[in-house]
């Protein structure tokens, strides 16, 4: 091994420089985190080693850097007039990002505090510097990135995580899943892996697949979750399974969705709905002390067609009113043409008729207006936002001291009283009506009650609103494809009092299944599964997979059910939802360490990306778009 370059100089004070462009041991090794350093260390001699945040050469023989490491920030002076020669020399070589070690001792803040900085109090006045790397002068400054293009950030992403604040969502997103194996460990859990190249997955969304080289002509898919192998687990005997796993899904990314993403994965064998749902409540609660100190109390609970009617939605946020009403009984009573109109739509029925199908309907929302806070341009750009849900639009009207006055008043006057007394209407309100088939009525108000509520901006900071979804329909009849889908995977069992109505009136039936839903997203979604085989047939009849299909998808499933599968149940938390409530972002990007665009990219090392030639033909595929082999794929 070369001798170490370090240099001894003496001065009135000993400073040390040592300068490191190629691997050696560590010369100063770090005794303390920038971000640890307080008052109480004063006196202290530490060496401290990261980045340098900040560089300032005050010209008066004091060059002040701020150190960062993933604790945090440390303020550091070089004074020249003490320090020795070769130290100065260095020190003035020093750029933002290069990477250091240095010796010295804390004192007092000479110039004064900084209550900004939790080390504000101290400063180390350096003796010994290393310089363990230069750095080029960085595309994005940590300090600037939260106001860089998030494009940029993702390209240099390594710099973008040196940022405190995303050091700081990494660490909570880490003591999430040390919580999560702590708490489930706790209570017999078995953290147990499932493979990534398998067969399909019943979510529903688009399989990534994988071509199969020793096998021409086949493929794997990657799971978009481990559902059927947790179930396995169960009949396998392994009774309580925790897995924090991968799941990859082909569907465009959203703000709180990625195609490929993480999700704290759970299976329990001898237990029914109120088992999983007080085992992940307790979790929940758990977390949430753990972090906050914060007691989330007895979780409350709303049906799914409660929550339909209510909000419109099956993630209902209860942080405020605005609560949707089906007023179509009153508006039957008006001449207006949107209304009747609606009114007259049906939707036929699995029997072909409008009897088991679905009628049009006439919903509403009371929209309190104290602070005039929705403008008529506003009320007129609602119509356009309800056009992105298949709405014709958004009629309105505002309650006077005299009647109705804006909008389509003169339709609701004459059911003025009626109007009043269903919605609650106070004057000055106005209120919001959507007018179509039930599916688009429903979620247009869904919507727009959400928009209007950032509108108003009445959405409660720092409120932390935890609901169970229940009682949700087994199955959804869908008019085009003339079968019945399952709300839920078709895994998921009808609850215990529903088997006799499940087979007959399959509309009617209510499956065991529950979401967890936070502030208005759904952080969990699970099931009580069904474990008998003539109940797992009939639900593949009714949703028109023949024998021979679910024989072909998951027939490894179905034997398995032959042989001894005990009652079991579980749920999944989406990890990266839960950490975005818990550090207070409404960007999934920012909790994942390595996330990729709106459009599916990572920009940090651009996959995807071409393949060789030969990688095509050794896995015996055959591209139909020209230099793909070669060529960058299309943004
Ligand atoms: P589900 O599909 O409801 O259930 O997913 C469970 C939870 O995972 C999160 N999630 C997502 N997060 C980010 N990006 C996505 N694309 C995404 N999709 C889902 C949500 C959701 O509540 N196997 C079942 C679970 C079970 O039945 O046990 C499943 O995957 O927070």
């Amino acid at each position: 091994m070369r001798p170490q370059r370090r240099v001894h100089l003496s001065t009135r004070r000993q400073s040390l420089v040592h300068c490191r462009y190629y691997p050696r041991p560590l010369m100063l090794k770090r005794t303390n985190m920038c971000g640890s350093l307080r008052a109480s260390h004063v006196g202290q001699t530490v060496i401290l080693a990261g980045w340098i945040n900040t560089y300032r050469d005050q010209g008066r023989g004091l060059i002040f850097t701020d150190l960062r490491d993933r604790e945090g920030l440390c303020q550091v002076v070089f004074d020249l007039e003490q320090a020795a020669e070769k130290m100065v020399t260095l020190a003035k070589t020093l750029r933002r990002e290069y990477v250091i070690a240095v010796k010295g001792t804390v004192r007092i803040r000479a110039g004064g505090s900084n209550p900004k900085l939790a080390t504000g109090e101290i400063e180390i006045v350096a003796e010994e510097l290393e310089l363990l790397n230069a750095a080029e002068p960085p595309p994005i400054l940590p300090d600037e990135a939260e106001r860089t293009n998030e494009e940029t950030r993702l390209k240099y992403r390594y710099i973008d995580l040196r940022r405190p604040r995303m050091q700081q969502i990494l660490e909570t997103r880490s003591r999430v899943t040390k919580f999560a194996r702590d708490y489930f460990g706790g209570h017999k859990f078995l953290e147990i892996e499932t493979p990534l190249l398998i067969k399909t997955t019943p979510e529903g969304a688009r399989d990534f697949i994988v071509p199969a080289r020793l096998h021409p002509g086949k493929w794997y898919a990657l799971p978009q979750s481990p559902q059927l192998f947790k179930q396995i687990l169960m009949v396998a005997g392994c009774d309580r399974y925790l897995q924090i796993c991968k799941c990859m899904r082909d569907e465009d990314p959203r703000a709180d969705r990625q195609a490929e993403f993480t999700q704290i994965d759970l299976e329990m064998s001898f237990i029914e709905r109120e088992d999983v749902m007080s085992m992940m409540s307790g979790f929940v609660k758990g977390l949430w002390q753990e972090l906050f100190t914060y007691d989330v109390g007895t979780i409350a609970r709303i049906t799914y067609a409660d929550s339909m009617e209510r909000f419109g939605i099956d993630r209902p946020d209860m942080r405020y009113g605005l609560e949707t009403r089906d007023i179509s009984a009153i508006a039957a009573k008006t001449d207006f043409a949107v209304f009747k109109d609606a009114l007259a739509l049906v939707k036929t029925g699995p029997d072909g008729t409008a009897a088991t199908g679905k009628r049009g309907v006439v919903k509403a929302i009371r929209v309190p207006t104290p602070n005039e806070k929705i403008t008529r341009k506003i009320l007129d750009s609602y119509s356009e936002f309800a056009k992105t849900f298949k709405a014709g639009g958004v009629p309105y009207t505002k309650l006077g001291a005299n009647g109705f006055e804006t909008g389509v008043a003169k339709f609701c006057e004459p059911i003025r009283a009626e109007l009043i007394a269903a919605l609650g209407l106070e004057v000055g309100d106005i209120v919001l009506f959507a007018a179509d088939h039930y599916d688009i009525a429903t979620k247009t108000l869904g919507e727009l009650r959400q928009k209007v509520a950032r509108d108003l901006q009445i959405i409660p900071e720092g409120e932390w609103n935890f609901v169970w979804v229940v009682d949700f329909p087994m199955f959804d009849w869908d008019g085009e494809g003339k079968r019945w889908v399952a709300l839920h995977h078709p895994f998921t069992s009808p609850n215990p009092d529903q088997f006799d109505v499940f087979a007959s009136d399959p509309g009617a039936c209510l499956s065991a299944g529950y979401d967890l839903v936070l502030n208005g997203s759904e952080i969990a979604g699970g099931s009580i599964r069904i474990h008998n085989m003539n109940v797992q047939e009939t639900v593949f009849k009714l949703i028109g997979l023949t024998e021979a299909d679910a024989k072909m998808k998951f027939g490894f499933l179905l034997d398995a059910l032959r042989h001894g599968a005990p009652p079991h149940g579980g749920i999944a938390f989406g990890l990266d939802r839960l950490v975005m409530h818990i550090v207070g972002t409404d960007n999934i990007r920012d909790v994942i360490a390595f996330p990729k665009t709106q459009s599916g990219i990572d920009l940090m090392t651009d996959a995807p990306g071409p393949v060789d030639p030969e990688q095509l033909v050794e896995t015996h595929v055959r591209s139909t778009v020209p230099d793909t082999a070669t060529s960058s794929t299309t943004r």
